[in-house]
């Protein structure tokens, strides 16, 4: 692999242990992938950041590589944590539990991380964080590299944690994968002959096609995402999500909508086929055979503020029988309580959280064991990170199960 002469002085710890050590993360992942050099990079989005799934050993890494003094060197974002590092009280979380994620979050601020504004989400493409057309980033969340090198057409591979702070501290990661041009053009056309509507009609569809696309590139003819459509970004953002749940898609093109097929930079070949007709198998694949749930989670991804507007609409004046959380970045979440958004859900029963995901937060030993949810990715990683059961289906049937405390079984 060739490397600058400035990249070898760092590799042999001219600079430091901490950059050392960093250096040696990224050439080695670079050599393993067949890197032939590596590339500067934009900005870096971390993942591993709740203590629940991180532990002592976790906290002990970060804190070590702080102190051996780690510092970023490109603009630098973190993945949601286990809790909102606010109120965490009022969702019942353990003092002794805030207190480790705390540190967790603090060893990532002494990095330089979020420099100053530390805003934990999954979605920073909604908090300002969107490289142009083409730029380089090294960014680790499933659903966000998916939106990243589809949506916005960045390239980015689909960082691991270690792997994605090495990128940070050194600015560079190994030009592998679909940093490559050729790695990125589509393997498989998906015909969507069924009529996806909703947002979670989008997320049940990711849900079908990453099943059967597995870590290959779809590219759906048939979608019918107009440019005005005002939800039209959050159907690519639960489109991304489930495909990256249900399968490792860290890229997807969509015709005439997406910028790399919009733009005429790829060429599409000839390709296999496949047709989906019906989403609702969708619903039914990520839902756990139960009629009654503990609490509704809305926000997976982190949800826009017009998500937001939707969950108000949803539960003005009504009176909620079950928790429902709405999680978000914390500068969406200031918007929505300027607007009102966040009263209105308040009014209901609901809350609105900033910084948490529910799928990497201790919600079992909360006694929740039942969690309703209109997205494919969240009752995914709800059932296989957070062990408990899960009904993915639509938002109007989310919103009643939080009035009523029943879930019919049947998704229509
Ligand atoms: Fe985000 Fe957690 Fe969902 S990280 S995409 S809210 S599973």
């Amino acid at each position: 692999m060739y490397l600058t002469p400035e990249e070898i002085s760092w590799l042999g710890g001219d600079a430091g242990t901490a950059l050392r050590r960093a250096m040696e993360i990224v050439v080695a992942l670079g050599a393993i992938y067949g890197a032939e050099r590596l590339v500067l990079v934009e900005s870096v989005q971390i993942s591993g950041v709740s203590y629940r799934n991180i532990g002592d050993a976790g906290l002990y890494f970060l804190q070590c590589w702080a102190d051996e003094g780690a510092r970023v060197r490109v603009p630098t974002t973190l993945n949601p944590t286990a809790m909102d590092m606010v109120a965490w009280e009022d969702q019942g979380f353990a003092p002794d539990f805030a207190d480790k994620q705390r540190s967790v979050v603090d060893a990532f601020i002494r990095m330089g991380v979020g420099d100053g504004e530390l805003n934990p989400t999954c979605t920073p493409y909604l908090i300002g964080n969107r490289p142009p057309q083409g730029a380089h980033v090294a960014w680790a969340e499933s659903s966000a590299v998916a939106f990243a090198n589809s949506v916005l057409g960045v390239r980015t591979n689909r960082e691991g944690g270690p792997g994605a702070i090495a990128a940070a501290l050194t600015g560079r990661t190994g030009d592998y994968g679909l940093h490559l041009d050729a790695n990125r053009r589509p393997t498989l056309r998906v015909e969507v002959i069924a009529k996806p509507e909703t947002i979670s009609d989008f997320s049940a569809l990711g849900a079908l096609v990453g099943a059967l696309t597995r870590n290959g590139v779809p590219f759906f003819t048939g979608l019918h995402l107009d440019a005005d459509d005002p939800v039209r970004e959050e159907k690519l953002k639960a489109l991304g999500a489930a495909m990256a749940a249900t399968g490792a898609v860290a890229l997807y093109h969509v015709e005439g909508v997406t910028p790399e097929v919009r733009d005429g930079v790829l060429r599409i070949a000839e390709l296999p086929n496949y047709t989906i007709e019906d989403v609702t198998p969708g619903y039914s694949a990520l839902s756990d055979d139960v009629d009654r749930v503990d609490l509704v989670w809305l926000g997976c991804p982190h949800a826009s503020l017009i998500e937001i507007g939707q969950a108000a609409e949803a539960v003005r004046g009504q009176h909620l029988r079950v928790p429902l959380w709405v999680t978000c970045a914390r500068p969406v979440r200031d918007i929505a309580v300027r607007q009102g958004l966040v009263d209105v859900i308040e009014a209901a029963g609901g809350k609105v959280y900033a910084d948490a995901c529910l799928a990497i937060s201790p919600v079992y030993d909360l006694g929740i064991r039942t969690i309703a949810t209109p997205s494919a990715k969240g009752a995914y990683y709800l059932r296989n990170l957070a062990h408990v059961a899960a009904r993915f289906a639509p938002l109007d049937m989310c919103v009643e199960a939080a009035i009523t405390g029943a879930m019919p079984w049947k998704v229509v």
